[in-house]
């Protein structure tokens, strides 16, 4: 039997950890974490993060050889593997404030494996971290006196929330990097052996630990790239009446372009995407890259006035005042099927409406609470309604801002008759039947298309 141990137990330590531990029996695996609601949580029958999938797997392993604990240090103790799942967000102190990593949860949990080891083990980098973290990483470990080694190695993690359990069952490619010395590469094939327990090996890289640890980035900054790059276009379409899902699709038929992640959309959110491009971006400056950096940097540029123009068209559009108006988001969370409302557009487009002092309120199935503790101070002056009815009640606008399939199972017509005429719909997803929209009364704008607008308030086509 292993002992395995995951310190961080977040989106990425939570969603990943009970996968292994259902595909390996034979092993022990904990997670661990500081926050202890959070450790509560993953105990009760109300999980703090929302997986499709997940709850089922958690229900199978748990107390089996699946635990949860904020004993960190005992545990720390016990284990053979340690995966270090810790947050590392964007640095907003000091040199670097803006871009660079910040690595002191990292740096906090390196000092803690080595002050309660006892016995020397596989440490692996799972959060994503700039390229060449490890070495630090094995610098503070290695500097025991006791005879301890330790073998860091890198294995980023690329599930996407919200099929997060799909991902891990069946992904891609895993990715594992270590050093190349004997014992680099007996730890490299612990950790494989454990990942062909359900993935075929020839889904799993072993790479050296630096292009491990830059893959990890640069996938993100492509992924985002591409949304980005469609998002630019479909400005260019609302001026041209070019319609941006048939650009999508004609460029996307061309294998070298391909058709995923080319969904125009009010901008990419989640709390991975912006800190890594900016990471990537300032790792570019620190080797003295500068133009690199810009072209990178640009992505999240675009993304930022992707958020703001989606803002400001819904005030142009609305005769260029909405203070006072009820306007009602569809969604919180940053895409559909997560309760994750980190960098969500959602929350950004909430922001630019309350300046203009709109009376809003935001519905999502599974994000209200969240969307409250992301919006801080402003949660005061924002109404959270789960019934998507009772949002639009009143309402003189609807904005639809995150995916959700709910979303279009609604009865539009019910909520036509409910909003203030003339009735607005701006769709950030391009995710509504937009012609019978228009039909029903609303009118209708939509990202990278010609709005469908009314003149008369209750005309009906
Ligand atoms: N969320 C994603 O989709 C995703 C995907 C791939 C990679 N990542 C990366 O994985 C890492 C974790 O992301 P996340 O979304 O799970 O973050 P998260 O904030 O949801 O979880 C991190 C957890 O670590 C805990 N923690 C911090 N310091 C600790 C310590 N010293 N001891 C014990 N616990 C500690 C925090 O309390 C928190 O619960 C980040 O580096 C992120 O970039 C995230």
């Amino acid at each position: 039997m292993t002992n395995i141990l995951c310190i961080g137990a977040g989106y990425v330590g939570g969603s990943t950890m009970p996968i292994l531990a259902s595909h390996c029996p034979e092993h022990r695996v904990v997670l661990v974490d500081i926050n202890e609601k959070r450790i509560a949580a993953w105990q009760s029958d109300q999980l703090p993060i929302y997986e499709p999938g997940l709850d089922e797997i958690v229900r199978q392993t748990r107390g089996k050889n699946l635990f949860f604990s904020t004993e960190v240090n005992r545990h720390i103790a016990e284990a053979d593997i340690i995966f270090v799942s810790v947050n590392t967000p964007t640095k907003m102190f000091g040199k670097g404030a803006g871009k660079a990593a910040d690595l002191q949860y990292w740096e906090k949990t390196a000092r803690q494996i080595l002050e309660n080891s006892t016995s020397s083990k596989i440490v692996v980098e799972k959060s994503t971290l700039p390229v060449r973290t490890a070495e630090a990483m094995e610098r503070i470990l290695n500097s025991n006196s006791n005879g301890l080694h330790f073998d860091v190695l890198s294995n980023p993690e690329f599930l996407a929330e919200g099929t997060a359990v799909r991902d891990m069952q069946n992904p891609d490619r895993v990715l594992i990097g270590g050093r190349e010395t004997e014992s680099g590469q007996r730890a490299v094939e612990a950790l494989v052996e454990l990942y062909a327990k359900w993935v075929p090996r020839d889904r799993i890289i072993t790479t050296n630990l630096w292009s491990s640890e830059l893959s990890k980035l640069v996938a993100n900054a492509f992924l985002a790239q591409r949304i980005s790059s469609i998002n630019a276009i479909s400005a260019l379409c609302e001026k041209t009446e070019a319609d941006i899902n048939e650009v999508a699709y004609a460029i996307g038929r061309d294998e070298r372009i391909g058709r995923y992640f080319l969904r125009a959309s009010v901008g990419f959110g989640g709390s991975c995407y912006k800190k890594d491009i900016l990471n990537l971006v300032y790792l570019c400056e620190h080797y003295g890259l500068p133009e690199v950096a810009r072209y990178w940097e640009q992505v999240v540029v675009m993304n930022e006035y992707q958020e703001a123009r989606f803002a400001s068209n819904m005030v142009a559009s609305m005769f260029n005042t909405i203070a006072g108006k009820r306007i009602a988001l569809f969604g919180a969370a940053f895409k559909a099927n997560t309760n994750d409302t980190r960098e969500s557009p959602a929350l950004e487009v909430c922001r630019a409406l309350l300046e203009e002092r709109a009376d809003v309120v935001i519905t999502d199935p599974h994000a209200l609470e969240n969307a409250r503790n992301d919006l801080g101070e402003l949660a005061k002056r924002v109404t959270f309604e789960p019934d998507p009815y009772i949002a639009a009640n009143n309402a003189h606008a609807i904005a639809i801002l995150t995916e959700w399939s709910q979303y279009t199972q609604l009865d539009y017509e019910r909520i036509y008759n409910s909003m203030v005429k003339p009735a607005f719909i701006f769709d950030g997803r391009n995710l509504l039947d937009h012609k019978k929209l228009y039909q029903m009364g609303f009118n209708v704008h939509p990202i990278g298309k010609p709005p469908l607008t009314r003149l008369t308030t209750n005309h009906r086509a």
